[in-house]
Formats: structure tokens, C-alpha cells, sequence
């Protein structure tokens, strides 16, 4: 059964372009990883401040996989150069909160073809 990891990122409006731009230029290491089945940033359209970052996997022991390797630390180079901010504004974290949304694919359809 396939597990959905929500990583739910605030982000200011002033900061929506940079984080855009980060997730642009991202590793795309994710795709390597045994296991991974889809990934989407989503886009608040609704006048909120959060966006969604979508992912789906195999198993939760596939996620976990991921989370804790090399893979999962090359992704986040840009989020990580944040965290250890040296002043430089172009460098400020793009997200001032996040948090982890987790959950079982229950059901599931897609379109039918005829
Ligand atoms: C403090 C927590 C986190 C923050 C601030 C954050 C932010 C970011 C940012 C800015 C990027 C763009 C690429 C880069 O930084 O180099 C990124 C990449 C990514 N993030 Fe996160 N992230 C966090 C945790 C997570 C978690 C827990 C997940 C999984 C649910 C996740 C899923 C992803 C994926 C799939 C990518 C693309 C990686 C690739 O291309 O290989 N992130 N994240």
C-alpha cells in the first residue's frame, strides 16, 4: 500500500518566487530513489501561505529510506545553506515553518479510458 508524505511549507509571499526557484533547480535525486513514486509542488491558489509539498511512495519504509540518506540531504542543499544563514539576504530561508503531513493511500482512481 502506498504512503503519502505532505511536507507543508509556509512561505511568506514576498519569498513564493525564491522558493519556486529553488524547487526549480532542485537535485532531482528524489527520482533515483527506490521506492519513490511521485512528487508535485503545489501551488496555493486560495490566498493561503502554505504550499504542499506532494510526495508518494512504495512503503513507509521506503520513505524513511530516503529521508535519512545522502539523497534526501543533496535535495535540500539550498533549504540546508538557509539554516546556516551568513547574513546574506539572497540566502534567507524561503519557508519560516514546516511540518510533515503523513497518510495511507486508502483509495484511488484515475480517469477511465474508453
Ligand atoms: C525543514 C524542512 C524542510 C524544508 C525547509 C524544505 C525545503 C525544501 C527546498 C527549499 C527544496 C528545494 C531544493 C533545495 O533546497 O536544494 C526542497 C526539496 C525537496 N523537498 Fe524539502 N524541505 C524540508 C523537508 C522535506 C520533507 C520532510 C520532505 C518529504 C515529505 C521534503 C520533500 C522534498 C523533495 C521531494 C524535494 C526535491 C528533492 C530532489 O529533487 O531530489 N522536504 N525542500
Amino acid at each position: 500500500m502506498s504512503v503519502v508524505k505532505i511536507n507543508v511549507l509556509t512561505v511568506p509571499s514576498d519569498m513564493r518566487e525564491e522558493l519556486e526557484r529553488r524547487f526549480a533547480g532542485r537535485a532531482g535525486m528524489v527520482e533515483t530513489q527506490d521506492g519513490f513514486e511521485w512528487f508535485e509542488l503545489l501551488r496555493p491558489v486560495d490566498g493561503t501561505d502554505r504550499y504542499l509539498v506532494y510526495t508518494r511512495w512504495r512503503s513507509e519504509e521506503d520513505f524513511q529510506r530516503w529521508h535519512e540518506s545522502m539523497a534526501f540531504r543533496r535535495g535540500h542543499e539550498q533549504a540546508q545553506a538557509d539554516r546556516e544563514d551568513d547574513g546574506d539576504a539572497h540566502r534567507a530561508p524561503a519557508a519560516t515553518d514546516s511540518e510533515v503531513w503523513s497518510f495511507e493511500v486508502a483509495q484511488h482512481a484515475g480517469p477511465r479510458r474508453s
